[in-house]
């Protein structure tokens, strides 16, 4: 049975902007999501997934009433439902395309030491693990470039046509890399001492990205915003290049105002920034749609993570290593 894997990332800089043509230089990290597809001859999709939360699921039963029944009963909200697995869908009919067997059946199975949808690229991982381990189940072995763009054609379907290659190509390939429009490259990174936080929450991608295309088409400077945000980014890679570690830090706590300017952040987002920042991290900034989720912050002391860990708004915090590695074939 194929397992493939696939890395979470963190934005270093570039989020939102990406979607409008700008750079944006995400960074893999060593967290991932796993995926062990078979296939099945009877057309059937089976899908085992304790990592994905699925929203929207309730179960019902009376707590000793003898007039209630003590059979959980189990509704579930379908939208919602259907919402949490839209990425693996779509990855499997990709998978099928690839086969050339519209009508073959899976079982799927994901597991993740990522959090689901906070904001560390767990769609793209959970997209990249599962196209790739169903297309091997159909003995398809996909190119990295490929897989990639396959990967990035699922994740703009399951987002409404919005969507940007830069955590796709990410997952993909690992490490740190530069996005901007189709051009995707890998990019030399020195050693990054991330700091990640959540808020135990999750914004829901689609609905972001169109609440900063409503405001980029309202106002014309929110479209200089997302200008300013690519100008930002050129900045960062000559910071990265340089290895300047500081000036990287103070790029992302710009780069946190400018999307809180576009909407995207929120009050715990911003809570666990500054708490990053109060601590002495070099720079803190929301990572990825924002909403709610997480915040990557650069300290090389565990002062940051310390303060973080005690910070009301904060549900959990680690250290982050960059992942060379993207997609891994077990
Ligand atoms: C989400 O992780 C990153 C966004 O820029 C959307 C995208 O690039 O597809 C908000």
């Amino acid at each position: 049975m194929p397992t493939s894997s696939a890395p979470g990332k963190v934005y270093l800089f570039g989020e939102h902007a990406v979607v409008y043509g700008e750079p944006a230089v995400p960074c893999a990290i060593e967290r991932r999501v796993r995926a062990t597809v078979e296939r099945r001859d009877d057309g059937r999709v089976v899908l085992d997934a304790p990592a994905l939360s699925f929203d929207g699921v309730t179960v019902e039963y009376g707590a000793g009433d003898p007039a209630l029944s003590t059979e959980p009963a189990l509704t579930a909200e379908p939208a919602r439902v259907r919402r949490a697995v839209r990425y693996v869908d779509a990855a499997l009919a990709s998978a099928r395309e690839v086969a050339g067997d519209e009508t073959v059946g899976f079982d799927v199975s994901i597991d993740s030491d990522l959090p689901i949808g906070a904001g560390l690229g767990s769609s793209a991982a959970v997209t990249v693990a599962s196209l790739d381990a169903a297309a091997r189940a159909c003995d398809v072995e996909l190119d990295r470039a490929t897989l990639a763009d396959r990967a990035y054609q699922v994740e703009r379907e399951a987002q409404d046509g919005q969507a940007s290659r830069a955590d796709t190509f990410c997952a993909a390939t690992g490490g740190a890399v530069r996005v901007e429009g189709d051009d995707c490259r890998s990019l030399a990174a020195p050693s990054l001492p991330f700091v990640v936080a959540s808020d135990g929450g999750a914004g829901d991608t689609g609905a972001l990205v169109a609440g900063v295309r409503r405001l980029a088409e309202a106002y014309p400077f929110a479209a200089d915003t997302i200008g300013a945000i690519g100008d930002l980014v050129r900045r960062g890679e000559d910071a990265l290049a340089a290895g300047d570690v500081e000036e990287l830090g103070r790029l992302m706590d710009v780069n946190h105002g400018l999307l809180s300017a576009l909407g995207v952040s929120s009050r715990s987002l911003d809570e666990l920034v500054w708490t990053a920042r109060d601590a002495g991290a070099l720079g803190a900034k929301l990572t990825g749609a924002g909403g709610g989720g997480c915040i990557v912050a650069l300290d090389p002391t565990d002062a940051t993570e310390r303060a973080l860990a005690l910070a009301p708004a904060c549900e959990t915090t680690f250290r982050a290593e960059l992942a060379d590695e993207g997609l891994e074939r077990e």
